[in-house]
């Protein structure tokens, strides 16, 4: 067994007895005290194999990247507390710890910095791209055709110089693509991107700015928007992110798996859901504004109707993210000296929720998606869009976890068994004589 770099072998492993046979599996342990059993001999000793649907209790891979403790509700970026990173640093700060293990020295951010402005345009012919598009498409399939319609525009990446290149490229386009997107959408021409803007108040700058009046993006929506982005930025082995790596290590190009990854984070149960989240509250202010009501329909497990935003495969308590969230709604709704219904809507649901009995033996608490959306929409992002931002906010952990899986020694090409529960063998009868 090559044993993972970042994992030790337990002394007690642990033993299967099965069929009239003992067979011991190693014990795993990762730098958090976390254990796993290795069953990479199982099937060849046994002949059996394990069943897991959803994964809930099967790891994919080892990682250095994110730590999460769903119990504590803790969660690290490479050692380093989100609440820190949250307070102290900026997107482009925490991309470059995902990618590179340390925080970067005052050059190495400027050097990076400087690299992901510069390579902020798109090819002239790539704006093109977005007018085939219908202006009612919903933004995430455009997001994941356009990442993958770029590779059509630099050579493979296949070496380590050009994956580090198509990471820069990523990180800088996306944004552009975006904006582009939403212009083509309203029908207004497209901004190109402005080198004397940080990261995040060029993306509004480039959604919202026009050429007939001068735009200067506000300091607090700024520092909001870079704030998401911070706490999108990686979650471990997600469902999108497990998505990244399955296309990544059949060694499809960074630019499929990351166009994968953006499809797979679309869907309702996962990044879709801050879309869903906006679309609960505005119908519970359109109808009556009953928090209650609306809670006794996602307890009814007759209803399929869920309290979208809340609830995580990992997160037994609230999700970190979503506390900072909660508290940043907060900051810019003052801001534009005004109040939220839909604020006040979710704050409510929250506090009947976090005292409701279903709610609390289930263990369901905000996660990062309930109060994302509120920011998103004073930031003037529409509704349809929000599952990009998460994308945007997500891509530098994505691009981590393909960097270590493309370097893990003990990476194979993704390929699960199963269970077969079909017909047995029988006979084929032609159904009219040839
Ligand atoms: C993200 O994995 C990640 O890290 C994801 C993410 C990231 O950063 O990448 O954190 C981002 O995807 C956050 C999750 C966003 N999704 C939603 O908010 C959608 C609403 N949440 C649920 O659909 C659900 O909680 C999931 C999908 C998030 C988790 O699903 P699980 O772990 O498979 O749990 P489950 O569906 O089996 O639910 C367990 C029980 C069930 O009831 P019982 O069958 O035990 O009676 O809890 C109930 C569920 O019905 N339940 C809910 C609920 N979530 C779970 N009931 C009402 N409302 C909810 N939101």
């Amino acid at each position: 067994m090559t044993k993972d770099a970042a994992t030790n072998v337990v002394p007690e492993g642990v033993e299967l007895v099965y069929d009239g046979k003992t067979v011991e599996l190693p014990l795993v342990e990762g730098s958090e005290g976390e254990r796993g059993i290795d069953i990479r001999k199982l099937r060849a000793e046994t002949g059996l194999i394990t069943i897991d649907p959803g994964y809930v209790n099967t790891g994919s891979c080892s990682s250095a990247i994110t730590f999460i403790d769903g119990e504590k509700g803790i969660l690290r970026y490479r050692g380093y507390p989100i609440e820190e990173l949250a307070e102290h640093s900026t997107f482009l700060e925490v991309a470059w710890l995902l990618l590179n293990g340390e925080l970067p020295t005052e050059a190495e951010l400027a050097e990076f910095t400087t690299e992901v402005t510069r390579h902020t345009m798109l090819h002239e012919d790539f704006g093109r791209f977005f007018d085939f598009m219908p202006k009612n498409a919903h933004p995430m399939p455009v997001c994941a055709a356009a990442v993958g319609a770029l590779s059509t525009f630099y050579r493979e990446a296949n070496t380590d110089e050009r994956v580090q290149k198509a990471i820069v490229r990523l990180i800088a386009k996306m944004p552009t693509m975006a904006a582009y997107s939403y212009k083509h959408s309203i029908g207004q021409p497209r901004m190109y991107p402005r080198n004397d803007l940080d990261y995040s108040s060029n993306f509004l700058y480039m959604m919202f700015g026009n050429p007939c009046e001068a735009f200067q993006a506000d300091p607090v929506f700024a520092r909001a928007l870079d704030l998401l982005l911070i706490l999108h930025a990686d979650h471990e082995q997600n469902c999108s992110t497990s998505t990244v790596r399955m296309v990544g290590s059949s060694q499809a190009s960074l630019y499929a798996s990351i166009s994968s990854g953006i499809m797979a984070l679309w869907g309702p149960l996962h990044g879709g859901a801050n879309q869903k989240v906006i679309e609960m509250l505005e119908r519970i202010a359109r109808e009556d504004g009953s928090a209650d009501r609306f809670l006794n329909r996602a307890k009814d497990r007759d209803d399929t109707t869920r309290l979208m935003g809340f609830g995580h495969r990992v997160y037994k308590n609230y999700d970190p993210r979503a506390a900072i969230l909660k508290t940043t709604c907060k900051d810019v709704i003052e801001r534009i000296g005004g109040s939220s219904e839909l604020l006040d809507i979710a704050m409510r649901l929250e506090e009947i929720a976090l005292s409701d009995e279903y709610f609390v033996e289930r263990r369901l608490y905000p996660n990062v998606d309930f109060y994302s959306g509120i920011i998103y929409q004073v930031l003037g992002v529409p509704v349809n869009m929000f599952t990009v931002m998460f994308a945007l906010g997500r891509l530098p952990g994505w691009l981590a976890q393909f960097l270590e899986l493309r370097r893990d020694p003990a990476n194979r090409i993704g390929r699960p068994r199963q269970i077969y529960t079909g017909a047995t063998k029988r006979k084929y009868k032609p159904v009219k004589k040839r």
